[in-house]
């Protein structure tokens, strides 16, 4: 089987980055930039993006999960501490979170250090959450092999008659994680391939180097 893609070419030409017009901080041009995908209403979930993490197989894995928060500090998602992202964290913290937003023709990638957030957070968060998605993180022992569907929805059946009428604690390997950003690289699709790319990186006095690459 073969399918050649190679005439997939689009021109990108909706806006650009220039070094004078954005901000000293990359978290303000991350809100500009979110903003504005927000509003354009062109994207399903902006806050999806994609986590890599070097696995314990030494291999670097890809998924997505949702931004559920971020502030000057960082990016905060939630997850199964257990799960396989977890466990690759709890031994290689580094992690690489990355967003693609095709009708703005951006992207935005970022090395960062995961952390645990503290767990009345988590706590906050998890409470805020629906009656099914609640059960959801009980029922699943996220990454595992399970037999078949079957086992996952004769789970959820017990645990729905369990937990009837009964408030739903936050499990303990189920939380957030805040990813603290050490770099930050816009890119901006151009037309004839000239994209802009600006990175910013973190300085040892915390203060942010901001650099143009080549597209
Ligand atoms: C749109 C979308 C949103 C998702 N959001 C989350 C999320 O917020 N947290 C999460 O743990 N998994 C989320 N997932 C599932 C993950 O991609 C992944 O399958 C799961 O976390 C297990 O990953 P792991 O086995 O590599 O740890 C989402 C998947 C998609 C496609």
């Amino acid at each position: 089987m073969q399918k050649d893609l190679g005439n997939y070419r689009k021109s990108y030409e909706k806006s650009s980055l220039t070094e004078g017009l954005v901000p000293e901080n990359p978290m303000e041009l991350f809100q500009k930039w979110f903003y504005e995908v927000e509003a354009s209403d062109g994207v399903d979930e902006p806050n999806a993006m994609t986590v890599a993490t070097i696995g314990l197989d030494g291999f670097p894995k890809n998924r997505v999960v949702l931004l559920k928060k971020y502030t000057y500090e960082g990016f905060i998602f939630y997850t199964n501490y257990e799960s396989e992202k977890g466990r690759a964290i709890d031994q290689n913290p580094h992690v690489c979170i990355s967003f693609f937003w095709p009708n703005m023709e951006r992207q935005i990638i970022i090395k960062g250090k995961a952390e645990k957030i503290a767990e009345n957070l988590s706590d906050g968060y998890f409470e805020s959450r629906p009656y099914g998605s609640k059960l959801g993180a009980i029922v699943s022992k996220q990454s595992e092999v399970v037999p078949g569907r079957e086992y996952l929805e004769g789970k959820l059946r017990d645990l729905e008659k369990e937990y009837e009428n009964k408030e739903i604690e936050r499990p303990r390997y189920w939380g957030g994680y805040i990813v603290k950003p050490v770099s930050l690289e816009f890119w901006q699709g151009r037309p004839n391939r000239l994209h802009d790319r600006i990175r910013y990186s973190l300085r040892p006095n915390y203060d942010w180097k901001m650099e143009r690459l080549a597209p």
